[in-house]
């Protein structure tokens, strides 16, 4: 009986209308890192997952990248970290595209779009964290969107969210250790910067959450890491522990931290909010995300912040970001609308829990 309450409970989140659970694979860690994508990618149409590449390379990736990257390919071997470099020339291959496409597409998601996340504490000291994850080519996107479980020894090492054909993780949870997810933060110079930062060896922030999720054993070492890693571009670094005060939002630009800004439920400050703008400063008032969201957590409060409230949160206007047109030239286009929600909570790593919005 408990138990169906719980999956009563988890599979009536209350998700609009034609939302939708991504499918959820297991990727082998005791796999070779060329063959383990395999598995994942046998259930996509290589022929249109190929079209989805060339379309979104060629919309995103500024004209003088595309050699630069072609040509960086070609000497991957010596530049890129593994397991990240096996397992982008195994896609590339089951793909049948370039490797410099295999490279290219997988910076491009590194661009992750605007994004919000939320991290908090209820008064029995539980910790629960949710994100949502907004990002153009929403449509193309949502049919990639995968939930994966990544196993070693008949384990799950560590879960995450992705795209299919991108190695890094924007969201992921090693269970009873802690979860994180990632946000951008300004765009400006982005592909030099992350091209130069390449060069340097530095990891592009996915990758970093992957390696966090594997090597780090708690909250703290995770923290540590995730704050003092170089890394390729600037980001939020959202993370969640199992016990009371393991909250915290970590500013990073490319070096190290720019701001440690941990939860203090003992002064009232029992959640965190993040969306694309640093904390200290206000948000512009075209993009907003923060006060509504923080106006719903004060609403619910910290008697009954769970999960469930989580993503009830998550899913108010404009939090849950349904409609933002620019205009491009002469087009209008709807960019940045939210491709996924989810929910996860370290101490309870069954209900990790992630619906595609429609
Ligand atoms: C995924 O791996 C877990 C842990 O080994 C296992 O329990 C589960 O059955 C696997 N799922 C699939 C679909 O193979
Ligand atoms: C939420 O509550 C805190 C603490 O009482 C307060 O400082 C803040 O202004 C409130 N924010 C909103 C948007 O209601």
């Amino acid at each position: 009986m408990l138990l169906y309450l719980q999956l009563l409970s988890l599979c009536l989140l209350p998700g609009g209308r034609g939302d939708f659970s991504p499918p959820r694979f297991n990727v082998s860690l005791e796999m070779p890192p060329y063959q383990r994508w395999e598995p994942v990618l046998r259930h996509y149409d290589a022929t249109q997952l190929r079209r989805i590449v060339h379309q979104v390379i060629g919309s995103v990736a500024p004209k003088w990248v595309i050699p630069i990257v072609e040509q960086l390919a070609t000497q991957l071997g010596h530049m890129l970290p593994q397991p990240y470099e096996a397992e982008i020339q195994g896609i590339s291959k089951a793909l049948g595209i370039s490797l410099g496409d295999g490279l290219l597409i997988n910076l491009v998601y590194e661009i992750s779009g605007f994004c919000t996340s939320i991290v908090a504490q209820d008064s029995r000291g539980n910790i629960y964290h949710g994100r949502n994850l907004d990002f153009e080519f929403s449509n193309i996107l949502r049919s990639l969107t995968v939930d994966l479980q990544f196993v070693k020894n008949g384990q799950i090492i560590y879960k995450g969210t992705t795209f299919v054909g991108f190695v890094g993780l924007w969201t992921g949870q090693s269970p009873n250790k802690f979860t994180i997810s990632g946000n951008a933060r300004a765009r400006g110079e982005w592909w030099k910067i992350i091209i130069a930062a390449l060069l340097k060896r530095n990891l592009p922030p996915s990758w970093l959450i992957r390696d966090t999720l594997v090597e780090a054993v708690d909250f703290q070492a995770a923290l540590m890491k995730l704050a003092n890693s170089p890394i390729t571009a600037n980001v939020y670094y959202i993370l969640g522990g199992v016990k009371p005060t393991e909250g915290v939002i970590i500013t990073r630009n490319l070096n190290g931290p720019v701001d440690i800004w941990p939860l203090m439920p003992k002064k009232g400050q029992w959640y965190r909010v993040e969306t694309n703008y640093d904390h200290w400063k206000a948000p512009p008032s075209s993009d907003d995300r923060r006060t509504p969201a923080n106006h719903a957590l004060n609403a619910t409060g910290q008697n009954d912040i769970n999960l469930r409230a989580l993503f009830k949160v998550l899913s108010i206007k404009p939090v849950l970001n349904d409609c933002n047109s620019i205009t491009r030239g002469r087009r209008v286009e709807l960019v940045r609308l939210t491709i996924y929600t989810t929910i996860m909570c370290a101490a309870q790593p069954y209900d990790y829990r992630t619906l595609v919005r429609t």
